[in-house]
């Protein structure tokens, strides 16, 4: 058995024996779910908790007493890789913003360019330019958006690459003839069944190198998620979509702004619930979708009146916002305590989620490690999965 599959063993029988930890959903929780922690949960004022929830190691340690097992996976950690000799923007980096030039060129650190490389969801293909720049035989660029397609292919001609865009869906039958034998594939940052449909098409192909970044994992064709291995099948969590998105509450920390958006977020969030649930008769949580920020600078009656247009609910005239924030108040605490618990759990779910990942690959013939590509600061999405056929 590798490494990886004795790692995974071991994940996979944490993550099923602590479930009752991770699976819960917050918002629809009228308790907290578990008497042993409610002591010290209860024990923590909401700055305490805020505190502690961006300080990984000091949770760890607060948890350590109740949840051993959980904090003692933590020791499994991934290396980190090889990082760019220096960030400088050259001229024809083409104002991509800092983290976002750090990321591309610690991945492209990474990989060696001795095959024509395929870049899978490319948006301007940065990442594509890039390696075209260090000498790549040549690029394609898969990218579904015409006009990130125009823009990439227009960057690449002033400079003279031999670096092309092919616009279509990455989930159409046309990509697959993308993939070749002699090929290095990579995909930044490409989201769940984007990544999902890379490997699986890269491993039919036979193609020699991989280097994948995942995001999203959320974002899949079906309810739940259906593990790439057999290892992954054989342990199979029954992820839904709720818990595919735990990995990605992990933030690089903003700062008092962002985190005052992310209060005023959670706050309103709650007070819609309650609204709702008097407006529809029904003491049952609905969720809202993700929305853009601006919507938070209003105030929560106009949030509350976008609320019951996305959710196709009838407006009350009159929205006593001091109302329902401060019923919010009290359910924000209760949320913030149950998430201080769950969040010890995101990076256990994403290891577990990338080496399901890695293991598939290894049950196709390939040599595979994982390893983090750039700092933590640039993106908490810095996993590098690579992958080489002999
Ligand atoms: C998160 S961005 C990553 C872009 C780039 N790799 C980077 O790291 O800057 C994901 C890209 O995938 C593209 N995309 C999303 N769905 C797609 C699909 N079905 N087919 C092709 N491209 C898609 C989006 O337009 C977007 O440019």
């Amino acid at each position: 058995m590798s490494i990886l599959a004795e790692q995974f063993q071991q994940l996979s029988t944490l993550l099923h024996h602590t479930r009752g930890d991770w699976q819960h959903t917050p918002f629809s929780c009228n308790q907290l779910p578990w008497p042993e922690l409610t002591p010290m949960l209860m024990a923590l004022t909401e700055a305490q908790i805020d505190i502690l929830d961006e300080d990984e190691a000091a949770a760890l340690a607060w948890l350590a007493p109740m949840r051993p097992q959980t904090v003692a996976a933590h020791d499994l950690t991934l290396p980190e890789l090889a990082r760019a000799a220096d960030y400088a923007t050259p001229r024809w980096s083409n104002g991509i913003g800092g983290r976002k030039w750090a990321q591309i060129k610690d991945f492209a650190a990474n990989v060696a360019i001795d095959h024509p490389v395929l870049e899978w969801c490319a948006g301007k293909g940065h990442l594509g330019r890039l390696l075209a720049q260090q000498g790549a035989p040549s690029v394609t660029s898969l990218e579904w958006n015409a006009d990130l397609c125009a823009q990439g292919e227009q960057l690449a001609q002033q400079l003279k690459l031999k670096h092309h865009f092919h616009c279509a869906d990455a989930l159409g039958s046309a990509p697959t003839t993308l993939f070749q034998p002699q090929q290095l594939a990579v995909a930044l940052h490409a989201c769940g069944e984007l990544h999902l449909r890379f490997l699986r098409q890269a491993a039919q192909a036979g193609t020699r190198q991989l280097a994948l970044s995942p995001c999203c994992y959320h974002l899949i064709e079906h309810d739940h998620y259906r593990p790439l291995s057999i290892a992954g099948q054989q342990h199979d969590l029954q992820l839904d979509r709720h818990s595919l998105r735990l990995p990605l509450q992990q933030q690089v920390t903003g700062g008092e702004r962002v985190r005052r958006l992310r209060h005023i977020e959670l706050s309103w969030r709650l007070a819609f619930d309650e609204l709702q649930q008097q407006i529809t008769g029904q003491p049952r949580y609905l969720p809202l979708p993700a929305f853009p920020k601006r919507l938070l600078s209003d105030d929560f009656a106009g949030f509350a009146r976008w609320a019951c247009a996305q959710k196709g609910l009838e407006t009350p005239e009159f929205i006593d916002s001091q109302h329902w924030l401060a019923l919010a108040e009290q359910r924000r605490l209760l949320v913030k305590r149950i998430e201080l618990i769950r969040h010890r759990y995101r990076y256990l779910l994403e290891l577990w989620l990338l080496l399901d990942r890695a293991l598939f690959l290894e049950e196709q013939g390939y040599q595979v490690t994982l390893g983090t590509f750039t700092a933590s600061s640039n993106t908490p999405r810095r996993y590098l999965l690579q992958a080489s056929l002999a």
